[in-house]
C-alpha cells in the first residue's frame, strides 16, 4: 500500500462557477484547488479553511485528518474498490479527501445532521467532485441503505458518550441509548454484509466486527489506527 502522486482534477471551465461571490472564500477555494491540480498532498487547513467557523473548531477531534483519508483513498484504490458508503459522514472530509486519492471510487455519505449534508454537498461541489461524491441526510437503522462494496466508519457513535461542550451540537438525539442502538445497527450491517465486502474503521465503531472479516492492512494514526478488512469469500 503506497502514497502515489495527485493526478490534475480539476477543469478550469467548471471551476469558475463553483466559486464563492464572497473574496475570502473564493481565496480559500482557489487555494485548495490549485494545491490539488498542482499534484500536492492537500493540508487540513484547505479543506478545514472551507468550514464554517462553528464547525471549524471541531474539525480536528471529529473529523478524518487529510493524511489518513488518502491513506483510504490509496487503500481503495489499490483494491479496485467501486463504491463506499461512510456511515455518518459529517462535513464530507473523509469523502471528498479520499476521493482524491481514488479517482475510480464513488462515495456516498449518509449523515444525521442536514446542516453537515449541506456543507459537505457544497465542499464536493467545490473542489469538482460532486459527479461522484454524494451525500444523503439520515441515521443508519431509520434510512434504507444502498449497496455498496465498502463502508467507512470513524467512530460515528462515539459522540454519545462524550460531555455535551465536545459534541458538535446538541440538535440530535444523544446518549447511551442511542449509542447502543447504533452500534447494534451498525453490527447487523456487518453481519449482512456480502462477501468480498470492504470494511475500513478508524479508531472503530464500538462495537464487535464479524469473524468473518478478515484483516488486511493496519495504521496507527492520531485518533488511534485505521484498520482495513475485507470479508471472506467462504466462511470461516
Ligand atoms: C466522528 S464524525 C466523522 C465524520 C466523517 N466520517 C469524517 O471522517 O470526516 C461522525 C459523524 O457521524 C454522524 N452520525 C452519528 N450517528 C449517526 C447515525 N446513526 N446516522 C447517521 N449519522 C450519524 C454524526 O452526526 C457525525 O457527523
Amino acid at each position: 500500500m503506497r502514497d502515489r502522486p495527485l493526478a490534475p482534477l480539476l477543469a478550469p471551465s467548471l471551476a469558475e462557477a463553483r466559486l464563492p461571490r464572497d473574496a475570502g472564500a473564493r481565496a480559500v477555494v482557489l487555494r485548495a484547488r490549485d494545491a490539488v491540480a498542482a499534484g500536492e498532498r492537500p493540508a487540513d487547513t484547505h479543506f478545514d479553511d472551507l468550514l464554517p467557523a462553528a464547525l471549524k473548531a471541531h474539525a480536528a477531534r471529529h473529523f478524518t485528518p487529510v493524511a489518513d483519508a488518502l491513506r483510504v483513498g490509496a487503500w481503495l484504490d489499490d483494491l479496485g474498490v467501486g463504491s463506499i458508503l461512510d456511515v455518518g459522514s459529517g462535513a464530507g472530509k473523509l469523502c471528498v479527501v479520499a476521493a482524491i486519492a481514488a479517482p475510480r471510487c464513488r462515495f456516498l455519505g449518509i449523515e444525521q445532521r442536514s446542516g453537515l449534508v449541506e456543507v459537505a454537498r457544497s465542499i464536493a461541489a467545490r473542489f469538482e467532485l460532486d459527479d461522484r461524491v454524494s451525500f444523503v441526510e439520515g441515521s443508519i437503522g431509520v434510512a434504507g441503505l444502498p449497496a455498496v462494496e465498502a463502508y467507512y466508519l470513524f467512530n460515528p457513535f462515539g459522540e454519545n458518550l462524550l460531555p455535551s461542550g465536545e459534541r458538535l451540537d446538541e440538535d440530535v438525539e444523544l446518549g447511551d441509548d442511542r449509542y447502543d442502538r447504533d452500534v447494534r445497527e451498525a453490527e447487523a450491517l456487518l453481519e449482512s454484509a456480502p462477501p468480498g465486502t470492504v470494511l475500513i474503521t478508524h479508531n472503530g465503531f464500538g462495537g464487535r466486527v464479524p469473524a468473518a472479516f478478515e484483516q488486511l492492512a493496519f495504521a496507527p494514526c492520531a485518533a488511534g489506527a485505521l484498520v482495513l478488512r475485507r470479508r471472506r469469500r467462504r466462511p470461516v
